[in-house]
């Protein structure tokens, strides 16, 4: 099983739109070039730039054609209302009308949370009601390794701009995960730069933006900026109840592309 973990793409439209809508082509091109080809697709979250709904139409005309299976997750640059009406009972938001919900592939559970917390000033938040629906859904398919995704992540990373926008239930998300060993991977995105840390029992990776990277700014009266880092994904190959997680970088790499 392998799932390739693209992020923060920021589709938008207008004059703004060529990079970000190139960044996500070419990731998937990058994906659709690798041998064996992923299960599925998995895209964490900033999905649009401004909520609006043109820009999920934009989405869709990026992913309409994309031949395998997709997962949108909703970051907080998204409007989970246009969200739903963009995507709602598709496949890409696994068949219903809810940002959090599960795909059960044969070899693996994909768990989809929804961690927009509007008002906010970009922080996330998961709630009582979401979180105890995790915890029945990896109660009810234990023989199968899950992968559990959301936009922020559940844990502070060490970048303190960065995590004072982070997760505001964590520690509950992490009370859940820790009762589930067959939780093999947790994967955010909201950091525009990959981090790899333990959490829960288990292991919490960060995506890069298939857009642009952000600073690598460790002081907090330093600021956060963006910088010319390569676009990428994460691949995480799903074999024998564990999981090996590649970098696949794309925009300065000389990996080779497929249209779709
Ligand atoms: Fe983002």
């Amino acid at each position: 099983m392998l799932i390739a973990q693209l992020s923060d793409p920021h589709v938008t439209t207008g004059p703004l739109a060529t990079e970000p809508v190139a960044g996500l082509h070419r990731a998937l091109g990058r994906v659709l070039a690798l041998r064996p080809r992923p299960d599925c697709v998995v895209i964490t979250g900033d999905l649009v730039d401004q909520g609006r709904p043109d820009e999920y139409a934009a989405l869709r005309e990026v992913i309409g054609r994309f031949p395998l299976p997709v997962h949108l997750a909703a970051g907080h640059h998204d409007d989970r209302e246009s969200l739903l009406d963009a995507f709602g009972g598709t496949p890409w938001l696994g068949g219903g009308f809810s940002a959090y919900y599960h795909v059960d592939h044969p070899n693996a559970t994909v768990v989809v949370l929804d961690s927009l917390a509007p008002g906010s000033d970009g922080g996330g938040r998961l709630g009582e009601e979401q979180l105890g629906w995790l915890d029945g859904v990896l109660a009810g398919r234990s023989e199968a390794p899950a992968v559990v995704c959301l936009h922020h992540p559940p844990a502070a990373v060490g970048i303190p701009l960065a995590d004072a926008i982070g997760l505001a239930d964590g520690e509950a998300l992490a009370e859940v995960i820790g009762r589930h060993p067959h939780v093999v991977r947790v994967v955010a995105g909201h950091l525009h730069r990959p981090v790899t840390m333990g959490f829960a029992g288990t292991v919490l990776t960060v995506a890069p933006s298939t857009w642009k990277q952000s600073t690598l700014t460790m002081s907090a009266d330093d600021q956060l900026g963006w910088v010319a880092e390569p676009t990428g994904f994460l691949l995480h190959l799903l074999d024998q109840g564990g999981c090996v997680t590649h970098l696949v970088q794309v925009s300065h790499a000389a990996g080779l592309t497929v249209g779709y």
